[in-house]
C-alpha cells in the first residue's frame, strides 16, 4: 500500500481531478439545510461527479467539540472553548477521498471516526452555538476555500453566511417524518433498537435549535435553489443538483 493509502485508512486515495466540462476556474457550491437530509453524502457525491473538492463543515464543529472535551474545558465557557478550537490546528488530509480530519492539540489525532460517536452528538450542539467558535471556524472555512477554490461546501450556514458569493447555492430539505424514517433505517441497519417517534422529536428539536441560534442560524438563502428530497433517492438528488450546476455554470464556461 502506498504511503497515501496508509494515511487514508477506510477512505479512498483521491482520484486525480478529471476534466468535468466546468473549466478550471474557482467554483464554490454550497449546500445548506437541516439535519438528516443527507447533505454530507450528497455533497460528497456531487463533488465527485463535478471533479470538485468537498468540505464537511459539520465535521469541523464536531472536531471542535472533541478538542474542547479532550482539553477538559467547561463547554459552557464559550471563550475558553473558542481558544481551544483556535489552537487545535484542525486540518483535513486532502489526499484522501473524502478528506480525513485531524487535530494537533491537545493531542495529535485523526478524529474522523471518533467525532461520529454519541457523546459528540450531544456536545456539538452546545459548541456550535458559541459565537466565538463560529467566528474561528467560519474564518477557517474561508481559508480552506482560498486553498481549495473548487469546492462543494456543506453545512447549515455555507450559502447564507460563509460564502455569500457562491456560484451555486442549494438548500436541501426533506419532511421531518421522512428524515426520522431514514435515520431509524440507518440505526436498524447498524443493529440498534430504535424509537422512531423519539427520533422524530429529536429532529424537530434540532431544527428549532438550528433556526433559533443567534449566530449563523439555519435560514434559506434567498438565492438558493431549494431541493426537497422527501420523495427522491440520493442518486436522484445528486442528478438534479448536477443538472442545475451544469446548466448554470456550463453555459458560462462554454459561452
Ligand atoms: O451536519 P453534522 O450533524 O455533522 O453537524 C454537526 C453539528 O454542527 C450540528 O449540531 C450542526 C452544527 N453545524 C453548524 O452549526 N454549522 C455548520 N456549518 C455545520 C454544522
Amino acid at each position: 500500500m502506498s504511503k497515501t493509502g496508509a494515511a487514508c485508512v477506510g477512505h479512498m486515495e483521491k482520484a486525480p481531478t478529471r476534466s468535468d466540462g466546468l473549466g478550471t476556474r474557482a467554483i464554490t457550491i454550497t449546500i445548506d439545510g437541516p439535519a438528516g437530509t443527507g447533505k454530507s453524502t450528497i455533497a460528497r457525491l456531487l463533488a465527485r461527479r463535478l471533479g470538485l473538492e468537498f468540505l464537511d463543515t459539520g465535521a469541523m464543529y464536531r472536531a471542535a467539540a472533541l478538542a474542547a472535551m479532550l482539553a477538559g474545558v467547561d463547554l459552557h465557557d464559550g471563550e475558553a472553548v473558542a481558544r481551544v478550537v483556535e489552537e487545535s490546528g484542525m486540518h483535513f488530509d486532502w489526499r484522501c477521498d473524502p478528506p480525513r480530519l485531524w487535530i494537533e492539540r491537545p493531542a495529535r489525532m485523526d478524529v474522523t471516526q471518533r467525532i461520529r460517536e454519541a457523546d459528540i452528538n450531544v456536545a456539538v450542539s452546545m459548541v456550535a452555538a458559541v459565537p466565538a467558535v463560529r467566528r474561528v471556524l467560519v474564518e477557517r472555512h474561508r481559508a480552506i476555500c482560498k486553498a481549495h477554490p473548487r469546492l462543494v461546501a456543506e453545512g447549515r450556514d455555507q450559502g447564507s453566511v460563509v460564502f455569500p458569493d457562491a456560484a451555486v447555492k442549494f438548500y436541501l430539505d426533506a419532511d421531518p417524518l421522512e428524515r426520522a424514517r431514514r435515520r431509524a433505517g440507518q440505526l436498524r441497519e447498524a443493529g440498534q433498537r430504535v424509537d422512531e417517534s423519539a427520533i422524530h422529536e429529536d429532529i424537530l428539536r434540532r431544527d428549532r435549535a438550528d433556526m433559533e441560534r443567534a449566530v449563523g442560524p439555519l435560514i434559506r438563502p434567498a438565492d438558493a435553489i431549494v431541493v426537497d428530497s422527501t420523495k427522491l433517492s440520493t442518486e436522484e438528488v445528486v442528478d438534479l443538483m448536477e443538472r442545475h450546476v451544469r446548466k448554470r455554470l456550463g453555459e458560462e464556461v462554454d459561452g
